[in-house]
């Protein structure tokens, strides 16, 4: 037995040391370990072997298995022309390739329905000719509220209405109540940021997050997002305004879409104005989810404040301009008749996988 198993040591040794086609590989697998294979018989014939030796034969044999079984697993099938990656050690040597199975599969993820919406805003507004910028999440109180034309006491300013900060007493800036540090409320600040680097002709949008603590229901959340437009130039009117939101809503929600501007109030703009679309799904004729009224109010919009003009430097006298302000997530569920804002947030994939 003993000398039967040296011999077949050495024959496996050798046999597998070359390079092997998977098919020579599978007829060694075969010719060894296989029914009727080499190692197969001795096991059979283990039985045979004398009390003394049998437990030292049955060793060698497993092991002689388990190395067969091993190169069998990891050995390439070693074509002419083809073969050894650059072996450490000739450790890789011999590693199978099975090119018929099937590849691993990466999902193919989409762009999230608010990034497509903000991104369709985008793509109409740059026909218009305005073009895209943006600005910091984490604001002063001076971009947010002060330079906008919003005073001290405004209710805005409330850490009711606001995520505020806490930074340490060191980081603190020196005008704590003017210039505490938040997450901005609105995209108006971007306006901010961009009359101050910048000199007239303007004609920008900016999109992004803005976060309120409000309470989490179907048409709340803390973070949501706005594009925010602002175009600057010597000669701009109300009418300008006019035109281009017009033209807007009508590329989003379809050309039979009207709009309207109701009077209201923004620190920032004078004069203001709410801007209501006909409701797209009754036509204006009144239904439930325009409350009867025929109409839906999606964004804020008016004249930059000659105040706005003061804080960024610009001659009010020389300058003239409008503003725009409009949820995102409102209008992209209007668009497409969601009715729960906290379904964008959800990572749901069957949400997802409808857009
Ligand atoms: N910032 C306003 C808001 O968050 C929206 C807004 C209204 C922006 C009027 C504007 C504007 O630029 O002119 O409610």
């Amino acid at each position: 037995m003993k000398e039967k198993l040296d011999q077949i040591e050495k024959d496996v040794k050798q046999a597998f040391d070359a390079e092997l086609s998977a098919g020579e590989l599978e007829a060694l697998r075969v010719k060894y370990i296989g029914r009727k294979g080499v190692l197969t018989d001795i096991i059979k014939s283990i039985k045979d072997v004398p009390a003394s030796e049998r437990a030292e034969a049955g060793k060698r044999i497993n092991d002689l298995k388990r190395i067969i079984e091993d190169k069998v697993k990891t050995a390439s099938p070693g074509r002419p022309g083809h073969q050894k990656a650059p072996a450490a050690g000739g450790a890789s040597r011999g590693r199978m390739l099975d090119r018929s199975l099937p590849g691993s599969r990466y999902e193919v993820g989409s762009r999230h329905p608010i990034s497509q919406m903000i991104e369709e805003i985008c793509d109409i507004c740059l026909g218009f000719g305005f073009r895209i910028a943006e600005g910091p999440e984490v604001e002063t109180e001076y971009y947010n509220f002060t330079a906008l034309n919003i005073p001290n006491d405004h209710p805005s300013r409330e850490t009711f209405h606001t995520f505020f900060l806490d930074l340490p007493e060191e980081r603190h800036p020196k005008d704590k109540h003017a210039n505490r540090i938040l997450l901005r409320s609105q995209t108006s600040t971007v306006q901010i940021r961009i009359m101050e680097k910048e000199k007239p002709p303007l004609q920008v949008l900016m999109p992004g997050k803005v976060y309120r603590p409000d309470a989490t229901d179907a048409s709340h959340s803390f973070m949501f997002h706005q594009v925010e437009g602002l175009m600057v130039d010597e000669d701009i009117k109300f009418s300008d305004l006019k035109g281009i939101l017009d033209a807007l809503c009508k590329a989003i929600f379809g050309a039979r879409t009207k709009t309207r501007f109701r009077p209201h109030y923004f620190p920032f703009t004078e004069p203001s104005a709410e801007v209501d679309v006909s409701c797209i799904i009754c036509g204006g004729k009144g239904c439930r989810v325009c409350g009867k009224k025929g109409w839906l109010e999606i964004l804020g919009a008016g004249m930059v404040n000659p105040k706005v003009f003061e804080a960024v430097g610009y001659p009010p006298d020389k300058w003239s301009g409008f503003a725009f302000g409009m949820g995102v997530e409102r209008i992209a569920m209007l668009k497409w008749g969601i009715s729960d804002i906290r379904i964008f947030y959800e990572n749901d994939l069957r949400f997802l996988r409808q857009f």
